[in-house]
């Protein structure tokens, strides 16, 4: 059986994602969760894109153990040169460069000719290689570029060192049969193709990304770049968990596998939902709250009596399991930990102090603890920025003939602020409150909130997002009060604007 290789671009190409930008501390979580996911690469960032972006991918190449640490660069001197300064500490290193190939880019992004873009690109494949041996290279906009020249390219980049050559349907234009008939007609007339692993790189404008990413494997593509959950640029990317569990299912089609730990799935899933903000749709393949409920009384019948009669992928398959319930108020640090490490979180001592109180303050409001409000908990462990802001105190008051009021008070460097404020409801009132103390001016783009468990007892989540100045970011928050979970969320994503215009 061929084995696939997954190049997760979900720092990268997932981040383009609007509102999806991370910090350095949650792509580390990311990436550490890609490494036990068992991805073979991992695109970390753009290092030359900003100085985040640098950390990122310098701050993962040494301290994530396992795949290959990738970070993209154009084809210029000074973004492989970047690229390699990020890079050099980590034990095992690619370099990605680019260029455009297609007609449309060349004539009027770039304004140079093909013979330019094929020098170009073939020069700053040697300068990678230069600095290391594993460089990969793609012609941008393959599946619109003109397929004699795209042969052209693919052979010169493969002579200057290229050992992995990709194919990007960067606008999501290919269908299924073009796609694998494009693969296919690369192994035909590029002479030396043998030497280098052809990738592809797939877009979703159509729907169709999976399925092009598919195709292309059973044409000779032997690695796939993806993203969890399929985010990424506009419509997004081939989705990790869709591919992976494709190949998996239809060894029969494809004779072809991934290294890919599958029971790792949902809790990278979820990871990614939580940090980027981004939700699954309920309908989403593998992932989605639905994928594995039956609803039809006709189905239920036949799962009863047989499980394949309606299931193709067993749940537990993609680490999905019926929620347990797991402690209460009574349960000490040595079972909080024990859980924890059965959920495959290693914490170090001191994260494991603070979500442990977290743990037994939410052991009061809420009796029964489940495994998805330890994820939850812990998450936020991970995902914490450097306080400017905090909230010390807040009250509200709403009702069916009053308008709503909220009192807030925060500690910002020490010192503790208070105010009331008015609003539509007690979310915009706590709202206004927390901005006219701190001052800010951003604008909210999303605002989301959901029940973790079940019942009425249950953790609410709440994101939202925040932009000011061109940045977006996105703030969490949890609490058994909704409101409460949103006044964390909104001071979590001040926090986050705060430290990135450090
Ligand atoms: O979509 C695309 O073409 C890309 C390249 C940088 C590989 O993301
Ligand atoms: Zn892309």
């Amino acid at each position: 059986m061929r084995n696939i290789k997954i190049f997760d671009t979900t720092l990268r190409d997932g981040e383009q994602s609007p509102g999806a930008s991370m910090n350095v501390g949650e792509k580390l979580q990311v990436a550490k969760q890609l490494a036990r996911l068992g991805v073979d690469i991992i695109e970390a960032g753009f290092a030359i894109a900003s100085p985040g972006d640098f950390d990122a991918v310098k701050r993962i190449g040494s301290e994530v153990e396992g795949p290959v640490i990738c970070s993209l660069a154009r084809a210029r001197e000074e973004d492989i040169k970047r690229a390699w300064e990020a890079l050099k500490d980590a034990p095992k290193k690619r370099i990605h460069t680019f260029h455009s190939t297609s007609d449309i880019h060349l004539k009027y992004q770039f304004r140079v000719s093909r013979e330019e873009a094929l020098k170009r690109s073939v020069e700053m494949v040697k300068l990678a290689k230069s600095f290391v041996d594993d460089v990969e290279f793609s012609p941008m906009d393959a599946t619109r570029t003109d397929t004699g020249y795209l042969c052209e390219v693919v052979e010169a980049v493969i002579e200057a060192g290229a050992l992995t050559v990709n194919i990007p349907d960067t606008v999501g234009y290919s269908i299924p049969s073009e796609f694998g008939a494009l693969i296919k007609t690369l192994h035909e007339r590029v002479k030396n193709i043998g030497r280098a692993v052809i990738a592809v790189h797939c877009h979703n404008d159509l729907g169709l990304a999976t399925s092009n990413s598919l195709s292309a494997v059973l044409n000779g593509a032997g690695q796939i770049e993806c993203t969890i959950n399929g985010i990424g640029e506009r419509a997004g990317n081939s989705s990790m968990e869709e591919v992976v569990m494709a190949l998996r299912t239809r060894h029969d089609i494809f004779d072809a596998d991934t290294n890919i730990k599958t029971e790792e799935i949902m809790r990278s899933s979820r990871l990614v939902t939580k940090i980027t903000g981004m939700y699954v749709q309920p309908n989403k393949a593998i992932v989605g709250a639905n994928a594995f409920a039956h609803e039809s009384g006709i189905h239920q019948d036949g799962l009863l009596k047989e499980k394949s009669t309606y299931e193709i992928i067993k749940p537990e398959t993609v680490g999905l399991h019926k929620t347990k319930f797991v402690l209460g108020k009574h349960s000490g640090r040595h079972a909080f930990r024990t859980r924890l490490n059965e959920l495959g979180y290693a914490l170090t001592d001191e994260e494991i102090n603070h979500a442990f109180e977290r743990f037994k303050k939410l052991a009061d409001q809420k009796k029964e603890i489940y495994d998805e409000d330890l994820e939850a908990l812990v998450t936020d462990e991970f995902t914490s920025v450097p306080e400017i802001y905090s909230l010390v105190d807040m009250n509200i008051s709403s009702g069916l003939n009053q308008q709503p009021t909220a009192f807030i008070k925060l500690r910002i460097n020490d010192e503790l602020i208070e105010k009331t404020e008015y609003g539509d409801g007690p979310v915009d009132a706590v709202f206004k409150a927390i901005t006219s103390i701190t001052g800010t001016s951003s604008t909210l783009q999303k605002y989301e909130v959901k029940a973790i468990t079940g019942g009425t007892d249950a953790l609410g989540e709440v994101v939202c997002s925040l932009e000011e100045d061109g940045r977006s970011v996105s703030g969490h928050g949890n609490d058994t009060d909704i409101i409460i979970a949103s006044a964390k969320a909104y001071i979590n994503a001040l926090n986050k604007l705060a430290a990135r215009k450090k």
